[in-house]
C-alpha cells in the first residue's frame, strides 16, 4: 500500500512564504503551493516526518536546514549563452579595455555558473588569461558545488559558440560520457561563492560589468529596488549592470542608473 500524500495546510504555506520572503526575499504566490509541497517531500522523508509543521519548526532553528531549504525552493535555471544579445555587449565592451587592471565581471545570480563560465570563454578570447577576472555568487549553495565542478549534460554545448566551444570544452568519456566539463584553464579564473543579494557585498569589490539576470522576476519592487541599490555599489562608475531581457527596473528610482539598451543600464555617480 502507499503512504497517503502529505499535504501542506494553508498554515504552514504561509510559515514558508515569510521564511524565504526574510532570508532571500522570494515571493511565493499562492500558485507555488503545490511546487513547495513536492520540492520539500524530500527534506519531509529525510526527517520521516509525516507533517510539514515539525519540518518548519526545524527550518526556524537550524540555519543549515534553511539553507537546505532555500536550497531546495529557488529556481535555478540558467544556461550557456543565454540572451546572447548581451555577451555581444560584453565582448564589445571588453575590447575596448585599456586600463592595466583586468576587466571584472560579477554573474550576481550564478546559479550553476553557466553565465559566468560563458563570460570567462568569451573573455578569454579577447583578453587572455591575464586580462580578466570573474565572480558568480548566489544564494543557493547546492548550485555553487556544481558550479565550482563545472561539469554540464552534453547538450548543453550546443549553446556555446563552436570556436569558444572546442577551446574552452572537455568531451567526456567513460562515467563521464555525455557530458562535458570546462577546461581547467577557464575553471581556475573563476571564483563562486556563496552571497545574498538582500545584503550589500562591498567585499567582492568593484566590477566593470555586472549581470543580474533572471532573478529580479523572483522578487517584488520594494525588494528589487533594494537588490539592485546594493549590487550597483560594487558597480564602477561608467560600468554596466545588466538584467534580464524579460525583466525592467525602468520603473525604479534609481537616479545613479542610465538606460542604455537591451536591458543594459550604465552607472553614472556613485
Ligand atoms: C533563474 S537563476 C538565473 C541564473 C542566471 N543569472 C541566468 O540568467 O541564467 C536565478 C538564481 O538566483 C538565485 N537567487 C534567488 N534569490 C537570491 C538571493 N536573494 N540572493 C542571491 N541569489 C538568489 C537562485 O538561487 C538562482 O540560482
Amino acid at each position: 500500500m502507499t503512504n497517503p500524500p502529505i499535504t501542506l495546510t494553508d498554515n504552514e504555506f504561509a510559515l514558508i512564504q515569510k521564511i524565504i520572503f526574510d532570508e532571500a526575499g522570494i515571493t511565493l504566490d499562492e500558485s507555488k503551493k503545490s511546487m513547495v509541497q513536492n520540492r520539500l517531500f524530500k527534506r519531509m522523508a529525510h526527517y520521516k516526518f509525516t507533517k510539514f509543521n515539525d519540518y518548519i519548526r526545524v527550518v526556524q532553528f537550524n540555519r543549515d536546514e534553511r539553507i537546505e531549504m532555500i536550497n531546495q525552493l529557488t529556481t535555478n535555471e540558467t544556461y550557456f549563452f543565454r540572451e546572447m544579445l548581451h555577451f555581444d555587449f560584453l565582448a564589445s565592451i571588453a575590447s575596448k579595455h585599456r586600463s592595466p587592471e583586468p576587466f571584472s565581471v560579477w554573474s550576481a545570480a550564478a546559479s550553476v555558473g553557466a553565465e559566468a563560465y560563458s563570460s570567462a570563454m568569451l573573455l578569454d578570447s579577447i583578453l587572455g588569461s591575464n586580462g580578466y577576472q570573474i565572480i558568480g555568487t548566489d544564494i543557493n549553495t547546492e548550485v555553487l558545488n556544481k558550479a565550482r565542478i563545472g561539469l554540464y549534460p552534453e547538450v548543453w554545448v550546443d549553446k556555446i559558440p563552436p570556436e569558444l566551444r572546442s577551446k574552452s570544452c572537455l568531451k567526456g568519456k567513460g562515467t563521464y560520457a555525455h557530458q562535458f566539463l570546462i577546461h581547467p584553464n577557464i575553471i581556475e579564473k573563476v571564483t563562486f561563492k556563496e552571497g545574498n543579494l538582500l545584503k550589500e557585498q562591498q567585499e567582492l569589490g568593484k566590477f566593470d560589468i555586472i549581470f543580474l539576470r533572471n532573478v529580479l522576476i523572483y522578487f517584488n519592487d520594494a525588494t528589487r529596488e533594494i537588490v539592485v541599490r546594493n549590487t550597483i555599489k560594487n558597480l564602477k562608475v561608467g560600468g554596466f549592470l545588466i538584467i534580464s531581457l524579460t525583466e525592467s527596473i525602468k520603473h525604479l528610482p534609481i537616479e545613479q542608473l542610465t538606460y542604455i539598451e537591451n536591458s543594459i543600464y550604465r552607472k553614472e555617480t556613485e
